[in-house]
């Protein structure tokens, strides 16, 4: 496959996997977190689904398009590896959709994020939330939840807490 074809599958599965968050999600109280700002698409498109809830986003290295740049009460800068660490003591409602996109292109990288991740997330997410992301999580903490119909299947995936 292409790396374009690639691109494309990963996109459309990351889309589907929001948007079915933004149904399951509808009847729930609480705040959404997204993980790697990047260029901002999957945060405008968070925005886009959730325009009342409150989007914390946390990112490295800040260099989203002009536009998608969230207020600096909402953004946490630096490496989410110190960032997340006793986040509950800074955000007191329920955080019930964690998005993240992180990977960077090369696995041994990747795998390494992931791990820290699932780790950092088994405390953080509300038990009725979801956790949804580019990389598998640990199955000790995690269930996985089946994608909706068009995802990708190890493009995109879903999380409950166990
Ligand atoms: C693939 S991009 C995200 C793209 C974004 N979802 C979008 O739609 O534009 C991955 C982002 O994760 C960020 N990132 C990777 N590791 C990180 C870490 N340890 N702490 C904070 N941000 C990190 C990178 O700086 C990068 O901007």
């Amino acid at each position: 496959m292409s790396r374009l074809d690639s691109a494309i599958r990963r996109l459309k599965s990351q889309k589907i996997c929001l948007d079915f968050a933004s149904s399951e999600l509808s009847n729930i109280s609480g705040v959404i977190v997204e993980i790697g700002l990047g260029n901002g698409r999957t945060y405008d498109h968070l925005r886009e689904l959730f325009p009342k809830r409150k989007i914390y986003v946390f990112e490295r290295d800040v260099n989203a398009h002009p536009d998608c740049i969230p207020p600096d009460d909402f953004l946490f800068k630096g490496d989410f590896n110190k960032t997340l660490i006793g986040l509950k003591d800074k955000i007191v409602e329920p955080i019930i959709l964690i998005h993240f996109d992180i990977g960077s292109g090369y696995n041994s990288e990747s795998n390494e994020r992931a791990s820290s991740l699932s780790f950092l997330l088994k405390d953080i997410i509300d038990r009725k939330g979801l956790i949804i992301g580019d990389q598998s999580l640990d199955k000790s903490h995690f269930l996985e939840i089946s994608t909706p119909k068009g995802v990708d299947y190890a493009k995109y995936f879903i999380y409950k807490l166990i």
